[in-house]
């Protein structure tokens, strides 16, 4: 597989291992237990800045690369290519939506922060279906997307593309921002 293919999937990796622990903490806040909203905001703040600012953005130039390339094809008939165009379709929609429902928890939590009452409930709510979402989209791209790219593309049409994808490390994984995520990198290193 492509390198740009596999980190998109590490960076799927990455992001369920947050996901876990953005769940545990939501499980937490439901039953009334310690829960850490320091935590969460960075957990929420991590998701915004880099799936929003270099994740899907990657994923959108490979998308649109890819319905460029299939429109030409003639012997669609034997492949599954309508099915994949179909389902890349569904996920550019989604990356949409996911930016939407990331900044809406983002600000809710920001509201918390700030002392203004907010029902426990459309927290935990928010919450969940961002979770939910994400997973969802990320078995989609893997399951039924990335094999037929890696298929399609040849070394020209990565070539092509590599200059246009976002170059910036992770500030979790590869290049720790202490400052902007201290609970989060204190909590990966405490649960290691
Ligand atoms: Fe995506
Ligand atoms: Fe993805």
């Amino acid at each position: 597989m492509h390198k740009l293919l596999q980190r998109l999937i590490l960076d799927h990796q990455r992001l369920a291992v947050l996901l876990n622990i953005l769940e545990r903490q939501l499980n937490a806040f439901h039953v009334g237990n310690e829960h850490d909203l320091d935590l969460v905001c960075e957990l929420v703040d991590y998701i915004k800045a880099y799936e929003d600012q270099v994740h899907h953005p990657t994923e959108d130039l490979i998308f649109a690369h890819f319905k460029e390339l299939t429109q030409t094809f003639t012997l669609i008939e034997t492949s599954n290519i309508p099915e994949t165009l179909k389902t890349i379709q569904n996920l550019q929609e989604q990356h949409q939506i996911l930016a939407g429902m990331t900044k809406r928890f983002h600000n809710i939590l920001d509201a918390v922060m700030q002392g203004d009452v907010i029902p426990r409930q459309e927290v935990e709510n928010q919450g969940r279906s961002l979770i939910q979402m994400l997973r969802n989209h990320i078995n989609l791209e893997e399951q039924e997307v990335f094999a037929d790219i890696d298929t399609k593309f040849s070394s020209e049409d990565w070539e092509k593309l590599e200059p246009n994808i976002p170059e910036f490390a992770n500030p979790i994984f590869e290049k720790p921002d202490t400052a902007r995520f201290s609970a989060l990198l204190r909590h990966l290193v405490q649960t290691q």
